[in-house]
């Protein structure tokens, strides 16, 4: 069922961490009504790794990714993000960083009045490429199985083929490290196949990294390293040899019993 990945080949220095979390806490509201939502998180990404990030529902995966893409500030921790110590930036440098990432949220946020290419085509613009940039949106759109609708708006789009759009954009600027929050969650299996199987493409020929929330059972074979987040805490990160070895056979077919609670 699972195709066995090679194990990293990555030294755990600096220069090669893509992502560097250590000992980070994370609070919603204040004063009396402050809640922690994520305890004392140290977590290592190599460049180039594809990691899996799972748990139960309101675990703290979507909080630790905003964070890891500098959406938010950290409150207590480091974490650097390619290369650079977020704590203490301004709000310019953040944008800077934030160029490097693609992000792949649910809420797709694509303009209504664009079509399926000019939505691709604004992100290829941040990057003063005018020349090219239809062409490298229907490259990607293509790449994501949607030649046939590069010039349809979202709403003659299938929720989908909406999200397709959202990760073609997301992806057209081959971004250093990739955040995906349950990104085929709204897509059909063969589609949730080529999405992944880009991501994967992406990581080997390019080197850039993956951070992906998903309970799509179906896809972990891309996996390098699975990491469990329950209640705030990190509860396991192992590779997904270890992974698949620490399941019995009868428990990897029904792997959403204990892994992935939604
Ligand atoms: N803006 C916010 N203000 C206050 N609390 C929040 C906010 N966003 C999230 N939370 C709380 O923080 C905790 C972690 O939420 P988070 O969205 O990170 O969970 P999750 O693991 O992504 O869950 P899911 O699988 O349902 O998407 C939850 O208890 C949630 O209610
Ligand atoms: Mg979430």
């Amino acid at each position: 069922m699972f195709k066995a990945q090679q194990q990293s080949k990555f030294e755990p220095s600096r220069d090669n961490l893509a992502v560097q979390i250590q000992r980070l806490n994370y609070f919603f509201g204040a004063g009396d009504l402050s809640k922690q939502v994520l305890f004392d998180i140290s977590l290592e990404l190599p460049k180039g790794q594809i990691v899996i990030l799972t748990g139960p529902s309101g675990s703290g995966k979507t909080t630790l990714l905003t964070l890891a893409g500098a959406l938010r500030r950290l409150q207590e921790g480091s974490l650097r993000v390619l290369g650079q110590e977020l704590v203490g930036l301004g709000d310019r440098a953040l944008v800077n960083i934030r160029r490097n990432i693609g992000f792949i949220f649910q809420a797709h946020n694509l303009f209504e009045s664009l079509t399926a290419s000019q939505n691709v085509e604004m992100a290829v613009e941040l990057t003063g490429d005018f020349a090219s940039k239809r062409q490298q949106a229907v490259a990607m759109l293509s790449a994501l199985g949607l030649d046939d609708r590069v010039d349809y708006k979202p709403q003659s789009l299938s929720g989908g083929q909406k999200q397709r759009v959202a990760i073609a954009r997301a992806l057209v600027n081959h971004p250093k490290l990739i955040l995906a929050d349950e990104p085929t969650a709204a897509l059909d299996k063969k589609s949730g196949r080529d999405v992944v199987n880009y991501l994967h493409n992406l990581s080997r020929e390019e080197g850039c990294t993956v951070l992906m929330v998903t309970h799509d059972n179906r896809i972990l074979d891309v996996a390098d390293r699975i990491i469990n987040l329950v209640d705030g805490r990190l509860e396991s990160d192992s590779s997904l040899n270890a992974f698949v070895q620490s399941k019995t056979k009868d428990s990897l077919t029904d792997i959403s019993a204990d892994m992935f609670i939604m």
